[in-house]
């Protein structure tokens, strides 16, 4: 321990794009200019610096935005470097990597698509294999590694949790039959999770319950498959570190870390868990998936199920994909130059008052939610053109009943999430 103090920032705490200042030369700040903007989320601060430690670089409310320890080559910065907010982060971790640590820098995804292949085919070597699919763009990419490295011994489960956008199952089921000729089973279980969720409102708990519920639709497929020995999943990077590790505080429950502790499986499998979004977008476009399922937007495991907030029932749910699928449309129909990274509407748990016709109604209120972003660490709310907006409102408000009025989201990640729950 080099006896440094840690103390919460009770005035100011800073969030955001913040400018820092270098305040004298260090390795991981070559090329970088003296003044910057950097992305900043954090309470408390370092106070003192430990014994052998200088500050580098600081900011307005931060004395300590960056520190090193030359003789031990030991660097820290209290800002973000990974998110593409931060000017050059990108250039900071370069530096970090190949001047300090003199990495070699020699790995590409094409090696991690036949390496991962075939590391799966040692290591899945007799054994067979189920895969929980849910459309999405990472577990699609994980169905198809497995397919590649264990063939006709992967079944793939797609579970219906009667919470996909409108039309998806269908979709889903028919892409990967008819383009991958693997072997999927459906399981139509919208019933099943709606019981287990009913009169649930906190979030932790729906997703918790979700992941329980699908976990368990899955075992029942997979009894009369007999003996099953690995239990495959798309999770990626992100997952594990959002789902709390180690220390670090837990954001959300994420549905696919959220596996029950007893599981009729001998082992879990998770070939993407070291991988980032982007990363998967090209190990899939490299193993011949199609662009259309490859850079389709994210969608959470537990669905709609967490964009209806508070309790789920199925006319929430059946009003919300209307809107939902308005959304999209419109803004897939725009020609905007580019689409925002994700975009979803949310049914907020809020009634408000509105006139339709000569009545007055008290309805529900529809969130739009669409961000830019990377890698979903942070997000910037999306400048969609007010003229679509207010397309998209009216024509949710003519189309879909049940609905008092239609706002748009205008919060960044952080203080946010992309998520409204
Ligand atoms: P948040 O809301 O955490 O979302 O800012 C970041 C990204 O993760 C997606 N997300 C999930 N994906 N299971 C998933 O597979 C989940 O439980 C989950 N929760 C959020 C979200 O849609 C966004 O792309």
């Amino acid at each position: 321990m080099s006896g440094g103090t840690i103390e919460a920032a009770n005035t100011v705490s800073e969030y955001g794009k913040i400018e820092f200042e270098i305040t004298s030369d260090c390795s991981i700040f070559t090329d970088v200019p003296k003044k910057s903007v950097s992305w900043m989320s954090h309470t408390d601060y370092v106070s003192k610096v430990g014994d052998g430690f200088e500050i580098v670089a600081r900011t307005k409310n931060c004395p300590s935005a960056a520190m090193c320890d030359r003789r031990r080559r030991l660097y820290g910065v209290q800002f973000h470097p990974e998110v593409t907010h931060t000017e050059y982060g990108s250039k900071i971790i370069r530096n970090f990597l190949f001047e300090v640590c003199k990495c070699a820098g020699d790995w590409n995804m094409s090696d991690f698509a036949s390496e991962t292949i075939e590391k799966l085919r040692d290591r899945l070597a007799g054994k067979t294999v189920l895969l929980g699919l849910s459309g999405g763009v990472d577990s699609t990419v994980a169905a198809v590694l497995l397919h590649k490295a264990v063939g006709d011994r992967l079944t793939c489960v797609f579970v219906d949790n009667g919470m996909l956008r409108k039309n998806e199952g269908d979709i889903v089921e028919r892409t990967l039959k008819e383009r991958f000729d693997m072997s999927i089973v459906r399981a139509n279980a919208g019933d099943r999770f709606l019981s287990a969720l009913k009169g649930v409102v906190d979030p932790q708990e729906k997703r918790r319950i979700i992941g329980d519920v699908f976990i368990r639709v899955f075992e029942d497929v997979a009894r009369p498959l007999g003996h099953i020995n690995v239990f495959a999943q798309g999770t990626i990077y992100p997952d594990v570190i959002e789902s709390g590790k180690g220390d670090a505080d837990q954001i959300k429950v994420h549905h696919n870390k959220a596996l029950p502790d007893v599981m009729d499986f001998d082992e879990v499998v998770e070939p993407l868990a070291d991988l980032f979004k982007d990363e998967v977008r090209r190990v899939g476009l490299e193993l011949g998936i199609p662009r259309e399922i490859v850079c389709r937007q994210p969608f959470p495991g537990p669905g709609l199920g967490v964009r209806v907030i508070g309790e789920v029932t199925k006319d929430k749910l059946d009003k919300l994909r209307e809107a939902d699928a308005i959304f999209r449309k419109e803004l897939e129909n725009a020609g905007l130059d580019l689409l925002p990274s994700q975009y979803f509407a949310v049914l907020t748990d809020t009634l408000t008052v509105g006139v339709q016709g000569d009545a007055r109604v008290y309805a529900d209120v529809v969130a739009l939610r669409a961000v830019d972003t990377d890698d979903f660490m942070t997000a910037d709310f999306s400048r969609i053109p007010l003229d679509l907006l207010g397309r998209v409102s009216s024509r949710i408000m003519n189309e879909v009943k049940g609905l008092s009025r239609v706002v748009y989201d205008i919060t960044s990640k952080p203080p946010a999430t992309v998520e409204w729950e």
